[in-house]
């Protein structure tokens, strides 16, 4: 009995790990974060993203306590914060990346992590946990352009309602131009990193620590990391 429970096991094992290498190593598809754990590094956003989590990794000042990762993709923040020690929730609109994302859970064995396929808008925050950290990176530009400014801003409002400690955040700019979702956004003037930081301060935070530049597939024009505190 206990031989053919193993036995399942790495049968289905087997089975998890053909269909990801199915998904992720025949180029079905578009691939947007690195998945280091499964050696992928083809990834459109691969240096950005890892550049980017060296950058939130050594702003965290603290190893334990809830995320949530608003958009996580492929789950690279949201497993590299479980790695850390954090319980991570990652909220994903796209089925395949969210299908994804529970392949790699179940077969790198991320017990802390979860994943919900939900469309974020400002009546679906409401309805989310309080956590320490939430991760909200390259998202509000899509948010501005399904709900428009007003809504968005709404959005950011309540998402740093449910922040205890700090808000890692990141956008699509309107310095962008050769995007289709640019001129949804405000104008942000010549110097975008300003002009959110100002944003946040008017919405209430505490601090906002700007934590450099980071690149993008799209164009030469690279996107302002940001740790917004509340308290
Ligand atoms: C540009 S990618 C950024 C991925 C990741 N946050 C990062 O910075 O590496 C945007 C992701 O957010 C997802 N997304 C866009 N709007 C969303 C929404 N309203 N709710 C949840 N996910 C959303 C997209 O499907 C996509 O996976």
């Amino acid at each position: 009995m206990v031989f053919r429970l193993r036995s399942l096991k790495k049968f289905q094992q087997f089975l998890l790990h053909t269909e990801l290498n199915l998904l992720l190593k025949t180029g079905m598809i578009d691939i947007y974060q690195p998945i280091p754990w499964f050696g992928v590094q083809t990834a459109k956003r691969c240096e950005g993203t890892l550049k980017r989590w060296e950058a939130i990794n050594n702003e965290l000042g603290f190893t334990e306590g809830s995320v949530l990762d608003i958009g996580c993709d492929l789950g690279f923040f949201t497993f590299q914060m479980v790695r850390r020690g954090f319980f991570c929730i990652g909220i994903e609109t796209s089925a395949l990346p969210h299908h994804i994302c529970n392949l790699i859970k179940e077969i790198g064995e991320f017990e802390n992590a979860v994943f919900l396929k939900a469309n974020v808008d400002g009546q679906f925050c409401k309805k989310l946990p309080t956590v320490d950290v939430t991760i909200f990176l390259s998202v509000f530009h899509h948010i501005v352009r399904q709900f428009g400014i007003e809504t968005a801003t709404h959005l950011v409002q309540e998402l740093m309602g449910k922040t205890k400690k700090v808000l890692f955040f990141e956008t699509g700019q309107s310095n962008e131009t050769n995007t289709s979702w640019a001129k949804y956004l405000p104008e942000m003037g010549p110097n975008p990193q300003l002009w959110i930081e100002n944003y946040f301060i008017s919405l209430g935070a505490l601090r906002v620590n700007y934590l450099g530049d980071y690149e993008t597939h799209l164009s030469p024009i690279k996107r302002s990391l940001f740790a917004v505190y509340m308290g």
